[in-house]
């Protein structure tokens, strides 16, 4: 009984979770549903978003640097909850933390394998994932494997409006148009959403569809928000530092934006009461 004694205070220490802006709530709200007991700490950095246009060195030094940022406030794990990142500096993080629990997030290239009929299947992502050796290597491997097509899309400015909270709006409608018409017209059956802001915009895309007459079974959606959750739970029960049931973990927040920022995007996104919620700003330049 006296050894359990360190995994127990392990296990009550928060998990992090980080992305250039709030397109990781999206992977957040899986966690939460997934493991209603662990407190989370989510880390925006709104402050210097999009990364999808910055070199991969600064993407790398940020990373660096909230990680260290969330370590010091306890964490016990820590979610990429960024392709972009994910692709540019999981390596740098785990070399700097190597007995940290570090989990990514990819566009989810074999989840589309299995559900594609065409075997075309459309990549959106920033062109910073899909410039990546990381994803390149993934695709090219992949590709040979299974005699797919991946169409790579970048989506530039589509984290911006979803920064901005534009979930719906005409702009944002004529630039999601001018990214998966040309996918579907080239016989796309399967769409991967490659950056972990665009389920927040899934809706939009599925009336974008169906205007232009595809029912939803025509077009799978890959998000990997789930996938990203389970795997967090199998790591953290292989290192028996799952959070025991009881009363409901607690979330914070830090954002290097604007505080309103992330409080809307809790509040709509989530549909998170923010009063209950911490929101500090912090900058971390
Ligand atoms: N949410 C980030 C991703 O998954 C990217 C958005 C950005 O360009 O900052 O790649």
């Amino acid at each position: 009984m006296q050894a359990a004694q360190p995994h127990a205070s392990i296990a009550n220490a928060p998990i992090g979770v980080f992305d250039s802006g709030v397109g990781g709530l999206s992977v957040l709200q899986h966690i939460r549903q997934l493991l209603p007991h662990e407190s989370l700490l989510y880390f925006a950095d709104s402050g210097f978003a999009p990364y999808g246009d910055k070199p991969e060195a600064v993407i790398v030094q940020r990373s660096l640097a909230i990680a260290q940022f969330l370590l010091v406030q306890g964490i016990k794990a820590l979610v990429v909850a960024c392709n972009t990142a994910t692709a540019a500096a999981i390596a740098a993080i785990r070399q700097a933390h190597p007995s940290l629990i570090v989990i990514g997030v990819e566009p989810g290239l074999k989840p589309a394998i299995a559900l594609s009929k065409t075997g075309i299947i459309g990549v959106m992502a920033t062109r910073r994932t899909l410039e990546s050796q990381k994803f390149i290597a993934l695709k090219t491997q992949l590709s040979k494997e299974s005699k797919v097509s991946f169409l790579p899309q970048a989506c530039v400015g589509l984290a911006d409006q979803i920064e901005k909270g534009e979930l719906q709006s005409q702009a944002t409608a004529l630039l999601l148009q001018r990214y998966v018409a040309p996918l579907i017209a080239q016989g796309a059956d399967t769409l991967v959403l490659g950056c972990t802001h665009y389920p927040f915009v899934l809706p939009l895309i599925r009336q974008l569809l169906q205007q232009s007459g595809k029912q939803a079974s025509d077009v799978s959606i890959v998000d990997t928000g789930d996938a990203v959750a389970r795997h967090l739970q199998r790591l953290l029960m292989q290192d028996c530092c799952l959070h025991a049931a009881g009363s409901p973990g607690t979330l914070g927040t830090y954002t290097t934006g604007p505080r309103s920022g992330l409080s809307n995007a809790l509040h709509n996104l989530l549909k998170l009461d923010d009063a209950k919620e911490l929101v500090q700003a912090l900058a971390l330049a």
